[in-house]
């Protein structure tokens, strides 16, 4: 229960359903932005979802620049070359277009289009929240996915090849002004990028729930967040069409990354390296690691678990919520198998040999601090043998 002040915070405006993206004229007109920076990836500039937007700025006629070289992972080259594109533009907002490396880009060009670099100094581990200063210029989110939820966010990850690691950036100033959630512009995502992003999204508001955090309004956001992926994942990966299982699906990606500012857990430390060190993706990543993490924290979440396993539909009545949770467990195990997620590690060539430094990279990380059950290394390398034999 609560024994000290909180701050509850929801302020992205956001701007959702089919069509949306036709509302970008009036965001941008509402936001100031005259001349924005168009950042996206290189992969993305092919698709539909490019065009579409390219075409509504141009029909509009508002001027725009473009950088679109974002990495995978992102890396500090990409946040200092948009940056240049940004001066060089005279541009004075930012659109984010893309998955979650894209708009995590496109929001720390803010800070270094108006802050000194190195961009490691905006570590905010390091003290870089005390380091970014507003105004900033103003910035609107436009995902083509529904995983990572980066357009109601205020952090971004990169990778600074001189740390040789990650660093994250995080300011209250980094929320983008507007997320404009347009379900038409995810359709050309294929079913095993949907199913492993939409994972993601799960992971986000599964992990959230049972973080240790009082915050019962984030709590009652991750519940409705599960059911929605239960009720409309699949869905999304038979009929990438499907505009409205594709719209319910961007809706609970944004619910997983609101409730996540609670915190994550262990399906989160675990997937983190299998993306640095061996290229996962990342959604796919935590689909494979949740299922072994679910059964290591049954005993501590099995009161949150029950109310997932109500969430998929099973009738829980005289369960106990031991009960309740197995069938959890095995709910997420199915839903797995049906949207085509590989069933182990090794599917994903990982060799065994590396699970001991996988083991160890992830102890480093920081969420599974907030796992329901504490865990340790040997948890941890205990956690991957699993994934990789189950
Ligand atoms: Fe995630």
């Amino acid at each position: 229960m609560l024994d000290s002040v909180v701050r509850f915070a929801f302020p992205t405006t956001i701007c959702f359903g089919p069509g949306a993206a036709k509302q970008l004229p009036a965001c941008l007109e509402e936001v100031d932005i005259v001349k924005p920076l168009l950042v996206t990836d290189p992969g993305l500039r092919k698709t539909e979802a490019y065009i579409a937007i390219e075409g509504i700025l141009r029909a509009s006629g508002i001027p725009f620049a473009v950088y679109d070289e974002v990495h995978p992972n992102p890396v500090e080259d990409d946040v200092e070359q948009a940056a240049e594109a940004f001066r060089a533009g005279e541009c004075d907002g930012v659109i984010g277009l893309g998955g979650g490396s894209a708009l995590d880009v496109a929001k720390v060009v803010l800070v270094r289009a108006t802050h000194e670099g190195p961009l490691s100094l905006y570590e905010a581990q390091a003290g870089g929240v005390e380091r970014i200063h507003g105004p900033l210029p103003p910035m609107i989110a436009i995902p083509t996915t529904a995983g990572t939820g980066s357009e109601v966010g205020r952090g971004a990850v990169i990778t600074v090849p001189s740390l040789g690691r990650k660093i994250l950036v995080f300011h209250p100033l980094l929320m983008p002004k507007r997320a404009i959630a347009d379900p038409e512009l995810t359709v050309s995502l294929p079913p095993l990028l949907t199913a492993a992003t939409g994972m993601d999204a799960f992971t986000h508001n599964l992990e959230s729930l049972t973080a240790p955090v009082f915050h019962p309004l984030c709590d009652a956001i991750a519940i409705g967040g599960i059911e929605l992926v239960a009720n409309y994942l699949e869905r999304t990966v038979k009929d990438g069409r499907d505009i409205e299982a594709r719209g319910y699906m961007m809706i609970a990606a944004m619910m997983g990354a609101i409730a996540f500012q609670k915190d994550l857990g262990a399906a989160h430390s675990l997937a983190h390296p299998l993306s640095t060190e061996f290229g996962v993706h990342h959604g796919m990543a935590n689909a494979i690691c949740l299922v072994p993490v679910m059964r290591f924290n049954r005993d501590v979440a099995a009161k949150a678990y029950a109310k997932v396993a109500r969430c998929f539909g099973i009738n829980t009545f005289g369960m106990s919520d031991f009960e309740a949770a197995e069938k959890a467990i095995d709910a997420v195990a199915d839903l797995n198998r049906r949207i085509g997620i590989p069933g182990s590690l090794g599917e994903v060539g990982i060799e065994e040999e590396a699970l001991a430094l996988l083991a160890r990279k992830a102890f480093e990380d920081s969420c599974h601090k907030t796992n329901p059950r504490p865990c340790s290394e040997e948890d941890l390398l205990m956690l991957y043998k699993e994934a990789y034999g189950q």
